[in-house]
């Protein structure tokens, strides 16, 4: 195990899921545990609780659950090692590292340094009056940026030459393989030397939000075919689907809202006229990764994406992401111009202020969009329009919202909000009934375990399943029959499982009870992810929930088991027989057909 048990121990000492938990979302007391909304799945009535007594928390809505570690590697993101580096650091806890661990921090930061000493010699090159001529005549005259704006990002240039970074970083100690690690070289297949990877390029530094340079994005000034823009692929220390570019800056403003654009040349760009809580991903579409940790940041967002069909595509999908984590969009619509660089330096930055006063609202985006795909003037457009509108209004919870949005409509299409009313009511009755449907759908399927992601074999296995649960609850909740077990006082092995996540989980559970020191269930962590911990969270909340948990209920569950494969293995040999029939019978009939031809 690389983290020590000590160190777990010591954070769940130090910390209480009750503060943890609240610090992420407002929890109100409802008797002896807390309530809030969920922040893992949207919902409007709060089905998440956090258990004090067993530091734990369940989501009945969702189904995530687990320990103060589980709530961290879900809502930060991050692997069972990191989530107890965040808490250890969160509650001052020091962790002993081994020296593969600190072989691994060191290269990490030799990348960074490296990085930083590449960002100073790119700088360095774009002020230089010769080798920087192109490329700080590019940015000024074509750009429109100012020297105090260059320096601020930090911006430089890659000389066109295969070697000037390499032998820089050479100078300094750095090998070939660390410098292609931090893709700031590339490995010549023919004479097999490091080459310059950013060459005849604009360098735009890209920094994380704790200030270490992370990566380099870089745009082509030469003009030539290649990509307009290069940017560094992942590595141990970038991972670009989390990464926005500008939050270092933007974190600092943007407590009511954030700016989000499609390139880094906007963003430099709103940042020099003012909008200091502008950011863009970084030569990727937006992520799940990004909304959340836009999230974490702001309350609302601003999508300013390029003017063209693929930014209005590109908003639609970004609107259902940040939907999911419950941020406000805004979209802004600007006309006469591709993207905010070229809108501001085209109309200035009073404008574009102008431009997010009056972005709209995900309902208008879509209005205007389904307007613009349907000519009006025409009836039948015209129906096929509100027909839409309606579909869209009628998926709106808030029924005040609805009423301004059937106003809005109605202004738009020429029809009474009557008429449109009827249909969106209409719209909402026909969705109710096919929600109960699918809810009872769900309910059936659930009943027979089908589509259990996490216990798939659990729907062929309905009663096994059933009485595994059981048991792993009880070994989850009560150290007394965890120890029957370890001294085969209950008799019960890992073959006597029949679905292979309950297999494992009482493999999991057993080890840790018989490692030095017993099972704690926050050490689970490291064999099993969120969702699966979530299960484990679930098994041990329903037993937590039922009076009767002795040990008659164990031998109970563990007979019930037994029964069950038993019965299984002799359905499983019937068939068997009678698959060998019907292959029997087909060969045949395959041999008979081949002597006829
Ligand atoms: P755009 O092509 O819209 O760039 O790509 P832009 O911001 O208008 O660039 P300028 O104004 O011509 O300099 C937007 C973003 O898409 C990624 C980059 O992150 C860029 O900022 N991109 C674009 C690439 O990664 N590679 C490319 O070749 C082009
Ligand atoms: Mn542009």
């Amino acid at each position: 195990m690389r983290i020590p048990r000590e160190v777990v121990e010591a954070i769940k000492d130090r910390c209480d899921i009750v503060d943890l938990i609240g610090s992420y979302v407002t929890l109100r007391r409802a008797g002896s545990n807390y309530t809030g909304p969920c922040p893992f799945h949207s919902e409007r009535t709060p089905s998440f609780t956090v258990f004090p007594d067993s530091q734990s928390f369940f989501c009945f809505g969702c189904e995530a659950g687990g320990d103060a570690f589980t709530f961290i590697m879900r809502s930060e993101n991050l692997d069972y090692p990191n989530a107890i580096e965040f808490l250890a650091k969160r509650t001052g806890v020091d962790i002993p590292r081994s020296a593969e661990e600190e072989r691994k921090g060191l290269s990490r930061k030799r990348v960074y340094e490296m990085n930083l000493i590449a960002a100073r010699f790119f700088r360095e090159c774009l002020f230089d009056p010769v080798l920087g001529r192109e490329g700080m005549a590019y940015l000024q005259e074509k750009r429109g940026l100012s020297v105090p704006v260059i320096r601020r990002f930090g911006l430089g240039f890659a000389p066109n030459d295969f070697t000037s970074l390499v032998t820089v970083l050479k100078k300094e100690g750095y090998t070939d393989q660390e410098m292609k690690e931090a893709f700031l070289c590339g490995i010549s297949q023919k004479s097999g030397r490091a080459y310059d990877y950013f060459r005849n390029r604009i360098m735009f530094p890209v920094i994380d939000t704790t200030g270490n340079v992370v990566a380099f994005s870089g745009r082509d000034v030469g003009g030539d075919s290649k990509a307009k823009y290069l940017n560094s692929s992942d590595t141990p220390g970038f991972q670009k689907r989390k990464h926005l570019y500008a939050l270092n800056f933007a974190k600092n403003h943007c407590a009511e809202e954030l700016i989000l654009c499609e390139g880094n040349m906007d963003v430099v760009a709103l940042h020099a006229a003012g909008f200091e809580n502008a950011v863009a991903s970084l030569g990727t579409a937006l992520t799940d990764d990004h909304a959340r940790i836009m999230a974490k940041y702001t309350q609302r967002v601003i999508l300013a994406y390029d003017s063209d069909e693929a930014g209005r595509r590109a908003a639609h999908r970004a609107m259902g992401i940040f939907a999911k984590v419950g941020l406000d969009v805004r979209i802004l619509q600007m006309d006469g111009a591709k993207d905010p660089d070229e809108y501001i330096k085209k109309f200035g930055a009073d404008k574009f202020r102008q431009l997010i006063k009056k972005s709209s609202t995900g309902f208008n985006f879509k209005l205007e969009s389904v307007l613009a795909r349907h000519d009006v003037t025409h009836p039948e457009e015209k129906i096929k329009a509100a027909a839409e509108l309606c579909e869209i209004i009628s998926r709106v919870y808030a029924s005040a919202e609805r009423e301004v949005y059937i106003h809005a409509a109605s202004e738009r299409l020429g029809i009474s909000t009557d008429s449109l009313k009827g249909d969106v009511e209409r719209l909402q009755r026909i969705h109710a009934k096919e929600g109960r449907q699918q809810q009872s759908r769900q309910a059936q399927l659930s009943a027979m375990n089908l589509g259990d992601k996490i216990n798939r074999e659990a729907a062929g296995n309905v009663q096994a399943a059933a009485a595994e649960d059981t048991v792993i609850g009880l070994l989850l909740l009560y150290a007394e029959h965890r120890t029957a077990i370890r001294k085969g006082v209950v008799t019960l092995s890992s073959e006597d499982f029949v679905t292979a996540f309950n297999r494992r989980a009482f493999e999991g559970i057993m080890a840790l009870e018989e490692s030095e020191g017993g099972f704690d269930f926050s050490l689970l962590g490291e064999f099993f992810n969120p969702d699966e911990m979530g299960r484990l969270a679930k098994l041990e909340q329903a037993r937590r929930a039922l009076s009767e948990n002795g040990t008659a209920v164990l031998r109970g569950a563990i007979e019930t088991l037994a029964a069950a494969k038993q019965k299984q293995a002799v359905k499983e040999a019937s068939s068997m027989d009678g698959l060998q029939m019907l292959l029997a019978g087909k060969r045949k009939q395959a041999g008979k057909s081949t002597s006829e031809n």
